[in-house]
C-alpha cells in the first residue's frame, strides 16, 4: 500500500490542490492528513470541504481544537490568535461539526498518526524536545511508526532500543529498516519553515516499507494575494515565501 501523509495544510487552498495532483500521479491508495488544515491561510472553508470530498482520513490540530474551544486561543501566539478569529468568519456550522467528530490520533496499517507528538498531543513541537526526551516518548507507545506535524519541518528520527539519530529525507526513497522504530515529521502543505517555500508531503510504502518527501511547487502569489484580500495578515503572507 502506498500511503500519502500530509499536515498544516492552513487554508492554503493552491498548496493542497497541486499536492493532490501529484498524489493522482503517484499510485496512492489512502491520503492521511495529520491536522491544521485552518489558520493563517485565507481559504479555510475550501481546505476543509476539499478534505472531506476526497475522503482524507483526518485528525485534530491544535488550530482545530482552537477553533472548537476558544479558551485555547490564549495559549496561541497573538498572531496566530488574529489569524484563527479571521477564519472562524470562514467556518460554516457544518464544518465546525466536522472539526469537533475529528479524533486526536489515529492507528492505521499498524502506524500511529498524531498531530504533534506520539502518542497523542496535539500540541507538543518534536524539534523542541532533547534526545532524551524523544527517547522517552518512543518509550511511552509501541507502534513501529509514527508519523507527526505541526513544526512544519521534515525530519525522520529513529530509535534502534538505546539511541535516538535524526535523517535526512528527500525525493529519493528511504528504505526503513525491520528492527528499528522511526517517527516522520512531514513538513507542511500550506507554510513550510524550513527554508523551502514549495509545499511538502510524504509518501509511506508499506510493501517496499520505504519514505519519499515531495516538493511541490505552487501559486505562492496569489496565496499571499488572497491573504490580504481576505482580511488576514500581511506576515501570514510574507511567511509563504
Ligand atoms: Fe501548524
Amino acid at each position: 500500500m502506498r500511503i500519502a501523509v500530509m499536515s498544516d495544510i492552513h487554508g492554503n487552498i493552491e498548496a493542497f490542490e497541486e499536492v493532490l495532483r501529484d498524489i493522482d500521479d503517484s499510485y496512492i491508495d489512502r491520503i492521511i492528513n495529520l491536522g491544521d488544515s485552518i489558520g493563517y491561510g485565507p481559504d479555510p472553508e475550501k481546505v476543509l470541504t476539499l478534505i472531506k470530498n476526497r475522503d482524507i482520513l483526518d485528525i485534530l490540530g491544535n488550530h482545530e481544537q482552537a477553533a472548537l474551544d476558544k479558551t485555547l486561543r490564549h495559549y496561541f501566539k497573538s498572531d496566530a490568535r488574529k489569524s484563527l478569529e479571521q477564519t472562524m468568519r470562514f467556518l460554516t456550522p457544518s464544518l465546525l461539526t466536522y472539526l469537533s467528530e475529528l479524533p486526536e490520533f489515529r492507528l492505521f496499517n499498524m502506524a500511529l498518526f498524531v498531530h504533534g507528538c506520539p502518542p497523542a498531543s496535539c500540541d507538543t513541537y518534536l524539534n523542541y524536545l532533547s534526545n532524551r526526551g524523544i527517547k522517552n516518548i518512543f518509550k511511552s507507545y509501541n507502534n513501529t511508526i509514527a508519523f507527526a506535524g505541526h513544526t512544519h519541518k521534515l525530519m525522520l528520527i529513529s530509535y534502534n532500543g538505546e539511541a535516538v539519530s535524526f535523517h535526512e529525507l528527500n525525493d529519493l526513497p528511504v528504505k526503513l529498516e525491520g528492527n528499528i522504530r522511526y517517527i516522520v515529521n512531514v513538513g507542511s502543505v500550506g507554510q513550510p519553515r524550513d527554508g523551502d517555500s514549495r509545499a511538502g508531503y510524504v509518501i509511506w510504502d508499506t510493501i517496499l516499507n520505504s519514505l519519499e518527501a515531495k516538493r511541490i511547487p505552487y501559486d505562492i502569489k496569489s496565496t499571499a494575494d488572497k491573504i490580504i484580500q481576505r482580511g488576514f495578515q500581511q506576515k501570514d503572507a510574507d511567511r509563504l515565501f
